[in-house]
């Protein structure tokens, strides 16, 4: 049976841990060959990188800041001069910063916003000239249910999770003639460094609430996103599309 992503080229954002990381593996499995960031964990980097490799892709790890315009800019002329074409951009990288508003200091704010969602613009920006020469190309936007419907804490995040569906339906409707697709993946909530940092209780009550009555995993994200990268998918663009256990409605 042919694999679903059998040459294409992915660059993945945030790829050495939690649902980047699965989804590095994934698109390596189904045959793509995969770029991949990271900011500072070079260790684990190196084991996707190995792991990918050992499913037959290419895979090359990159240290680099999605928040950093230049960074991005010399990100995706090494992806393009090491792969020759980007056929899947995958803007995954992301962080929280949570706190009430009255306990929600500037930093907090301006760094949520330039990881989650400056980061979209810049690496959007700079991949779509090849895109454009390409005359294809499927970005998907990791965003998040709480872009949807909002969460006490997290004014920050939901607002750059919120960003990145207006951001990605507008390149939706200006690139769609060229070829070139945009959707929003939106997880819920996915057992992974991030949510492990809820404590306890507070992951009991939103199991509670999910009408699947459980935490997501990564792989049910990436195969969402297998869905978006792949020739499955070339009728789908300025959609958001929820993996969340019945969560958004
Ligand atoms: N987990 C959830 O429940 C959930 C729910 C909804 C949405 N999401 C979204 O899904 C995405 C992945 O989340 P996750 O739970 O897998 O997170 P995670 O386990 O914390 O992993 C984050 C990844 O992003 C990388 N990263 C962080 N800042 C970066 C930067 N400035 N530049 C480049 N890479 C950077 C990290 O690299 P290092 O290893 O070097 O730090 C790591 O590979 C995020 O956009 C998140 O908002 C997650």
């Amino acid at each position: 049976m042919s694999k679903l992503l059998a040459d294409k080229k992915a660059l993945i954002t945030g790829g050495s841990r939690g649902i980047g990381r699965d989804m590095v593996l994934a698109y390596a499995r189904e045959g793509a060959d995969v770029a991949f960031t990271y900011r500072s964990n070079a260790e684990k980097a190196a084991e996707v990188a190995k792991e990918a490799e050992a499913l037959g892709a290419k895979a090359v790890a990159y240290q680099s800041d999605a928040s950093n315009y230049e960074a991005s800019e010399q990100l995706i002329k090494d992806v393009v001069a090491e792969f020759g074409a980007i056929d899947i951009l995958v803007n995954n990288a992301g962080i929280t910063k949570d706190n009430l508003m009255l306990r929600m200091n500037e930093e907090m704010w301006d760094s949520v916003i330039n990881v989650n969602l400056k980061s979209v613009f810049n690496l959007t920006k700079h991949a779509m000239r090849t895109m454009l020469k390409q005359r294809s190309g499927s970005i998907i936007n990791v965003g998040s249910v709480v872009g949807i419907f909002g969460n006490a804490g997290q004014a920050n995040y939901a607002a750059s999770k919120a960003g990145i569906i207006g951001f990605s339906k507008s390149i939706a409707k200006e690139v769609g003639s060229r070829g070139i697709r945009c959707n929003v993946l939106a997880p819920g909530f996915i057992a992974t460094d991030m949510t492990d940092e809820l404590g306890e209780e507070v992951i009991k009550a939103y199991e509670d609430a999910i009408p699947l009555k459980k935490l997501g995993e990564p792989k049910q994200v990436s195969d969402a996103a297998i869905f978006l990268g792949s020739d499955m998918s070339t009728y789908v663009t300025g959609q958001v599309i929820s993996v969340c256990g019945g969560m958004s409605m």
